[in-house]
């Protein structure tokens, strides 16, 4: 899957697609992640992103040129929806994400300051999605988010256990539950990890952690 992210602030992404399942996804070619910097589509001489709001009021908008060059920019490389990152979004939930991973492509506005111009909303925008009931101060972090949850259900992208199918929120058990987790040691500054776990009673451990679910 494709992924094209479109930002003023492109240095955030850094570290984040350097690290851990999300780098190991790139480098084994399961997703492609895209990067690209709206300010360098900026045909202002100071390369201008933002401007005052007609008809006054507090804060900047982001200004439609350099939006609307990026992302038909994208638009000639990436198949998939136009998906803007707003607190006014609909809430991004786990059924969502499973929606999107079933797609071949995923592109993200990343909005800074008061918002977009609403012309680019008309034309360009296929869905806003919003991570939860707070403002951030930009959609880069809620793009990290959609991100994240949407490659990890990309075939492969957690390795052979596929453990995103046994997700406390996948469609495949109760959408809320999950049992309690131990790992090695078996005891730990004098608390102990339930017997059962360590019996090899696969039958005993798949009821216990039945009975655990919370
Ligand atoms: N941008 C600012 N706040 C946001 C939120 N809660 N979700 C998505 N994008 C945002």
């Amino acid at each position: 899957m494709r992924f094209d992210i479109a930002t003023i602030l492109p240095d955030a992404f850094t570290s984040y697609l350097n690290e851990s399942i999300i780098k190991r996804a790139i480098d084994n070619k399961l997703i492609e992640v895209y990067i690209h910097d709206i300010r360098s589509f900026s045909e202002n001489k100071h390369h201008k992103v933002d401007d005052i709001p007609f008809g006054g009021g507090a804060g900047m908008v982001m200004t439609p040129q350099p939006l609307y060059d990026c992302l038909t920019h994208i638009k000639t490389l990436n198949p998939g929806p136009v998906v803007y990152m707003t607190p006014q979004g609909r809430k991004f939930t786990q059924s969502k994400a499973e929606k999107l991973s079933l797609k071949s492509g995923l592109i993200l506005l990343c909005g800074r300051y008061e918002g977009i111009d609403n012309r680019i909303r008309e034309t360009l925008i296929d869905s806003e999605l919003s991570i939860g009931d707070y403002v951030l101060t930009g959609g880069e972090l809620a793009a990290m988010v959609i991100l994240d949850s949407v490659a990890r259900l990309i075939p492969n992208v957690l390795g052979k256990e596929e453990s995103h199918l046994e997700d406390s929120f996948s469609k495949k058990l109760d959408r809320k539950k999950e049992y309690p987790h131990y790992t090695r040691p078996a005891e730990f500054k004098g608390k102990k990890v339930p017997e059962v776990l360590l019996s090899g009673n696969h039958k005993a451990i798949a009821d216990w952690r039945k009975n655990h679910l919370k």
